[in-house]
This record gives C-alpha cells, structure tokens and sequence, in this order.
C-alpha cells in the first residue's frame, strides 16, 4: 500500500510533486531523497503529522528531528540570536550536508520536532527533488532518516520501501542518493561550535570558515547534547566488529570462524576470496553494504578499519554499528 514514485529529471514530475504536497499538507508522511540520505518528512509545524514520522521509525521521542527548509531566508524566519558563525556557514555551505542547531523561535515548530528542546537542527538540502518538493510545499519539513530506528539510513528509495512498506503512503524515488552518509551536524549555540555528529562536511572544511570547532566526543559528559548519540545505530542483524585493516590477521579470522563452521562477511577495499560474502566500504556504499550483509546468511561480519582523516565520518558510522566491538 505504499507508492513509490520515480521522479528523474527527464519526465514531467508535476503530477508527482503535487501528490507528495498534498499528503503531506493533510498530515501524511512523505518519504524523499537528499543528497545524504533519504527522508522520511511531515509538516514541521503539525504535531500529530510529526508524531507519525516516530511512530514508523520506532523513533524514541526524546530524540529530535532535523528540519528541512529551501533557503537561508526561510531558516532565518524561525530561529533567534543567530551567531555570526552560523551566517558564515549558512553561506558557505547551503545548500549542503550541514546541519545547524540553533535557537528556535518559541512556538513556531510542533514540539515533537525539537523533542521539547529550545533548540533546533536546521539545513537546507542539496537534491533537486527536495528542494522541488519544499517549494511547492512552502513550509518547512521535519525530517529524520527514513529507515527504522537502529537500522542503517536509506540511500535508496528501495532501501525505504524495505522499512516503510504499508507504513507511509508515499515515497518519492531520486535514485541513489550521492553522499551516502547523514549531513554534519554543527551545534552553533556554544562557543567555539560543536560537531555533534561527523558527516561530508568536514571539521577542517568549518574552521576555514569559522575558526575554531570542537569534535563532540572532546567535550562530551554523561549527557550527549545530541540526544540521538545515545542510541544504537546502523546496526545489520547478524553482530558486526571491527577489525584492522591488515591481510594476513584478516584471513585467520575468516579461516578461525569457518574453524567454527560459520559464514562470514566481509566489508573491504580488498578482496578476500575466503570470505563468504564480500562487499564494498566506502561513504557512498556503506549503508548498502550493511543491508545486504541482511539479504546474507552471514552469521557474522567484520569491517576493515580505514585510517582517520579523510575517513572520519564513515569510521564514526562503522563504529557505531559495530558498537564499538574489535574483533579478537
Ligand atoms: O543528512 C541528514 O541529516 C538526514 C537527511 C534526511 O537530512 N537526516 C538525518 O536525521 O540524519 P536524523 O533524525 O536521523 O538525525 C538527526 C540528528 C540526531 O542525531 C539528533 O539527535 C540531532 O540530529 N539533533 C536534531 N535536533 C537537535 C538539537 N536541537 N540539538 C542537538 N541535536 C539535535
Ligand atoms: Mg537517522
């Protein structure tokens, strides 16, 4: 009973886009593609429309959700003491993979959407239908991933009929979508600004434009400032660890655990002929691979380490769908 629809640029999406307003204008979940990852929006100022996008994630409550707007302006309308900083990103990187948190306007947004904080998390995506969509709807969208709490983020829209089928009534179908991981997000209500969670937008990339930033996991105690840091994340059925990326104790895990008459799969940049099933690690693979180690009989899976840097934001993921267990 869902509908997926495709909309690519070579065909007249009116008729699509005009179905996508209208659901989600009566209160309805609407599934769409960003270029991170794919949504699952309602109108962010309908609460009982908000409380349905929980409800087929099997979201937690206390976790907010991203808003998405399709200019600096709009975002502007509904947020107060904006830094600086967070003009200078809003520049230089909307649309893109960033997530503000700023202060929200008391009383614009259902309460739902910031789980009852002050603040709220706020980008403008860089995907033509997202945008196409939030044009035509002209109000602003709240918007998590669009799986299941806990399972890996869609990057396509197969990956959102898989989790959402007979749960929402419409899914818009971009193709793949090119980033593959969630947008950074960036809380500019403390100073020096805080990265909450890594993403395409890289720590690096925000102190050539603002100077100093923190990585969360620096100044974080007991209470994550990013509610949703507390939950399991990404996490395939069969247990997954990580493991350094090194051929030779590769291949005496693979043969130590078919010791055990076990199936194992793999998620490298290398081959491993012995490993029962093999599939790809990179940003833009990485969701995808997690799922079809899913679609496998694997009773286990271990990923290759990648050096930091460069491979902060897919490692960050990797971990925490490893839970943060080595292989040994
Ligand atoms: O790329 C993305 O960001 C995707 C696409 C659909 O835009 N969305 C996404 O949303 O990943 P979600 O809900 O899966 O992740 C939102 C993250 C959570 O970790 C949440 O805790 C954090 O942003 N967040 C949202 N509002 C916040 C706030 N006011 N303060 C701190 N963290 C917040
Ligand atoms: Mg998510």
């Amino acid at each position: 009973e869902t509908k997926t629809v495709l909309v690519d640029g070579d065909v007249n999406n009116e008729g699509s886009y005009s179905q996508a307003v209208d659901y989600i204008r009566e209160g309805q979940v609407v599934a769409f593609p960003t270029e991170t990852v794919y949504g699952l929006g309602a109108d962010a100022m309908n609460a009982d429309a908000v409380a349905k996008i929980f409800e087929a994630k099997g979201r937690p409550t206390d976790n907010p959700l991203i808003v998405h707007v399709d200019s600096k302006e709009t975002a502007l309308e509904f947020v107060e003491e904006v830094s600086d900083k967070a003009l200078q990103c809003m520049d230089a990187f909307w649309p893109g993979a960033l997530t503000l948190i700023m202060h929200a306007k008391p009383d614009t947004f259902a309460t739902n959407v910031t789980a009852g904080l002050s603040t709220v998390g706020i980008r403008v995506p860089d995907h033509p239908v997202a945008l196409s969509l939030l044009k035509r709807l002209k109000q602003p969208i709240a918007a998590p991933s669009a799986n299941k709490s806990g399972k890996p983020s869609p990057t396509l829209a197969e990956h959102v009929l898989f989790d959402m089928n007979g749960k929402i009534p419409f899914i818009l179908d971009g193709g793949p979508t090119k980033v593959g991981i969630e947008s950074t997000v960036l809380d500019t209500t403390s100073s020096p600004p805080v990265i909450l969670r890594p993403g395409q937008v890289t720590k690096e990339q925000l102190e050539q434009v603002i100077g100093t930033v923190r990585l969360s996991s620096e100044t974080q105690g007991n209470t994550p400032k990013s509610p949703g840091m507390k939950y399991a994340h990404y996490a395939p059925s069969a247990p997954l660890y990580l493991i350094e990326h090194n051929s030779k104790l590769i291949e005496k895990a693979i043969d130590h655990i078919h010791g055990k008459s076990k199936k194992i799969a793999v998620l490298s940049r290398e081959d491993f002929a012995a490993a029962d099933y093999l599939f790809p690690l990179s940003v833009d693979k990485l969701y995808d691979s997690l799922r079809k180690c899913d679609q496998t009989d694997a009773d286990l899976i271990l990923a290759c380490v990648l050096p930091e840097g460069e491979n902060a934001a897919l490692m960050n993921r990797l971990e925490k769908a490893a839970d943060h267990k080595w292989f040994s």
